[in-house]
């Protein structure tokens, strides 16, 4: 672990400025944080610190994305690496603590639903430090899933929740968080995605994989419940290999999902689908594009629902439920649950009904960061 230092002039915060130590540890965090680093430059009091736990540390699960959505080094890196979640958790929190305890911030900004998120939060909150949670209010009301248990403690604990959904509003009501500490700023996700645009347009994946636009489907699993188990995965291969039939099918593979599929019996599987071509996860520009020009995208991810809902592609999500209810009434997202004849069924509309563009959600305008920044500043006057 490296010395942390603020990134500004001076050891000592001067009169009025606001020291923030932001979080990130997980794939799915760095696209929430990039946005927030660049908003704070626009304000001369706030002074960011960026703490990466480690969570997530293989180059193309981490570093690739620092470089390409050009998100500043992390002042710190933790480097728990991987483990049980209650090792993850613990692990988190014992090196974090002294972070705050040596730079005693104003506030702790987390993000999204993973283990570096309620680790952080925790600290914070114990250390009588203010917590900031951004994506706040999600709920799939599955306790099941290891990130609803992550979404309702760490709101349970922050002082300012963050929302990008109106359902996170009423979310938030329904628990009895107070009116004042809830702000509905946008999708911090959408943020990166409107500002990478026009970049992910000049990835050469397609010619590289030789696939024209609205020629193939994208497909992405990692969630435990869908990949840990052989049956259900089994099941998922049975559509897949339906799906892969009418189109080639790009599948760039979590980690987890690739250790399991020699370990659930599924390797040979899968390598008798002549159109699906499992490669290792992408950089986020070479994904933005492929998910643009995809015919369908099928999924288990949550930031996948949104960013379809925003390109407006056709996104078939394999689960039961989604914390992001608004990519189903304004979005492109359909869920489609695990059985492959509904997921086959779903496809086929798909493919028969090309997605109108709909309406995108309410303050998903690439501004999120922007409010986040303005509340922070005036919660701290
Ligand atoms: C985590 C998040 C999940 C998020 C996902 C995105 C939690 C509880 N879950 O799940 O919400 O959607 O990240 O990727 O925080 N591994 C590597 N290299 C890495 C990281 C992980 O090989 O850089 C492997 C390890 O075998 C590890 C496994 O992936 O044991 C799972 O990683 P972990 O961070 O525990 O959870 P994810 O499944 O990635």
């Amino acid at each position: 672990m490296e010395a942390g230092v603020w990134r500004t002039e001076g050891e000592e915060h001067g009169e009025g400025m606001i020291k923030i130590i932001n979080v990130c540890g997980a794939r799915p965090n760095f696209m929430k944080i990039a946005p927030l680093m660049r908003a704070y430059q626009a304000h001369e009091r706030i002074q960011p610190l960026l703490v990466h736990t480690g969570q997530h540390y293989d180059e193309n699960m981490s570093n690739l994305f620092f470089r390409e959505l050009e998100i500043p080094e992390p002042d710190l890196n933790l480097e728990v690496g991987s483990g049980s979640h209650a090792v993850q958790t613990a692990e988190i929190m014992s090196r974090f603590e002294p972070v705050v305890l040596e730079h005693r911030p104003d506030w702790v900004v987390v993000v999204g639903d993973v283990n570096s998120t309620i680790a952080c939060g925790l600290v914070a909150t114990k250390l009588g430090v203010r917590l900031a949670h951004v994506e706040a209010g999600l709920r799939s009301f599955d306790r099941s899933m290891p990130e609803e248990i992550n979404r309702l403690l760490t709101d349970a604990i922050s002082d300012m929740l963050l929302v990008s959904e109106p359902s996170g509003l009423e979310n938030l009501k329904r628990e009895g968080i107070p009116d004042e500490k809830v702000h509905f700023v946008g999708n911090v996700m959408i943020d990166t995605l409107r500002a990478n645009l026009a970049k992910a347009e000049r990835s050469t994946i397609l010619e590289d994989m030789n696939l024209e636009p609205g020629g193939f489907n994208v497909v992405t699993l990692h969630r435990p419940s869908n990949v840990d188990d052989a049956q259900t995965f089994g099941r998922i291969a049975d559509a897949l290999d339906a799906i892969q039939a009418d189109l080639p099918t790009v599948f760039p593979m979590h980690p987890r999902t690739l250790h399991n599929l020699p370990r659930l019996g599924l390797a040979e599987r899968f390598e008798r689908m002549p159109q699906l071509h499992v490669i290792e996860p992408l950089g986020y520009l070479d994904f933005l594009k492929l998910m643009a020009k995809a015919a369908v995208v099928v999924t288990d991810s949550g930031g996948i629902q949104e960013e379809t809902t925003v390109l407006g592609v056709c996104c078939l999500t394999v689960r039961e439920n989604t914390e992001r209810p608004v990519t189903l009434t304004s979005g492109t997202n359909t869920l489609v649950g695990t059985d492959p004849d509904l997921l086959v069924a779903a496809y086929r509309r798909c493919r028969a009904t090309p997605v109108k563009q709909p309406p995108v959600p309410e303050k998903w305008d690439g501004k999120a960061a922007d409010r986040i920044a303005d509340c922070l500043i005036a919660a701290s006057q």
